[in-house]
């Protein structure tokens, strides 16, 4: 019996995050509709139990929740200009399938949902380092339905007794991410782009930033909110970042760097629905799960490259 469910285990985090249970030795199950996530992303999971199916459809739900004690549920459809373009399927994908995800895991005695929340719920307010304590303002479609379901785990926290903790990730990046759609996080693009010799593109000017997480340091808060103690994380919201922001600008010339990629840089029109500048402060997340990031953000990016590299091989 798993004793771990794994949502959207086909796509970078969530296959990231099963890699490093089966690791430790544990028993894991995974889903995934593929809308997104990717059948080779499965490479080295053949140790966990896999289910193909939508979330949203209860019975899948119920199959897929049936003797777990801890759901990792970072099934979603990302990208906040693919919810601009297609508001209707992020909230399908992101809302409907976590309230059933919710629903199911209760009906099965699940002990614990953790939760992949988004950095997007902050928004554009101009104050940083963004810190939980502040007042949601989601722009996109894609950060509102991020955030619905983070007040679905709250309130099963609180109305049903699931436990429930809310990781807001921002911007986490690292091997395995899809680098190849429109949609697909700027750091995997960049780095595929300038590993072949290809023209990257900056949205803007180039001067906003992000608090880019590398996936070891996401991966190791989930299994620290995993088994924290209920008391003091059940029905929490907690960033889940590395406390440092750089610049668009100041990635091309790393990635430049690490390479070797010596052509231009292309600037087009800001993107709709876009953030200037988002900055965690991870001292809630220290707090209670004793959660330090280990892998600063160079160190990460020269890891992802080489992860890069052998699939340009
Ligand atoms: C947002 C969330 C993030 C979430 C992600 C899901 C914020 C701060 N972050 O990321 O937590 O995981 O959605 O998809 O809300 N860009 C370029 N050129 C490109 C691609 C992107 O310049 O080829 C720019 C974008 O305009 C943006 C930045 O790079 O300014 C980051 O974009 P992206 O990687 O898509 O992530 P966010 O939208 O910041």
């Amino acid at each position: 019996m798993p004793r771990y469910l794994v949502t959207g285990a086909a796509g970078f985090i969530g296959r990231s995050l099963a890699a490093a249970l089966l690791a430790r030795g544990e028993s894991v199950r995974g889903i995934d509709n593929f809308s997104t996530g990717k059948r080779h992303n499965l490479l080295g999971l053949e140790a966990m139990e896999f289910l193909e199916g939508d979330l949203a459809d209860p019975s899948v739900a119920a199959r897929a929740c049936s003797d777990v004690e801890i759901v990792f549920h970072q099934a979603a459809l990302p990208s906040v200009p693919r919810s601009v373009a297609d508001p209707l399927s992020t909230n399908a994908a992101c809302v409907d399938a976590t309230l059933q995800l919710l629903v199911a895991a209760r009906a099965a005695g699940v002990r614990r949902v953790v939760y992949a929340a988004s950095s997007s719920a902050y928004g554009d307010t101009p104050t940083l380092p963004k810190h939980e304590g502040m007042t949601p303002n989601p722009i996109s479609p894609y950060a509102v339905a991020k955030l619905a379901g983070e007040y679905y785990m709250r309130s099963f926290a609180r109305v049903y007794g699931l436990e429930t903790v809310c990781l807001r990730y921002f911007n986490v990046f690292g091997p395995w991410q899809d680098p190849t759609s429109q949609y697909s996080g700027v750091l995997a693009v960049f780095c595929r782009r300038m590993l072949v010799g290809q023209t990257p593109t900056i949205h803007g000017d180039g001067e906003q930033s992000r608090d880019f997480t590398f996936i070891q340091n996401t991966v190791e808060g989930n299994l620290l909110a995993a088994h924290a103690d209920a008391a003091a994380v059940s029905g929490q919201v907690m960033n889940l970042a590395t406390g440092h922001r750089i610049t668009l600008n100041q990635v091309v010339e790393i990635l430049r760097d690490l390479t070797g990629y010596e052509g231009p840089v292309h600037h087009a029109e800001p993107r709709a629905g876009d953030i200037r500048h988002s900055l965690a402060d991870i001292s809630l997340a220290h707090r209670l799960l004793g959660y330090q990031p280990a892998i600063n953000f160079r160190e990460g990016l020269r890891r992802t490259v080489e992860w890069y590299k052998t699939l340009a091989d």
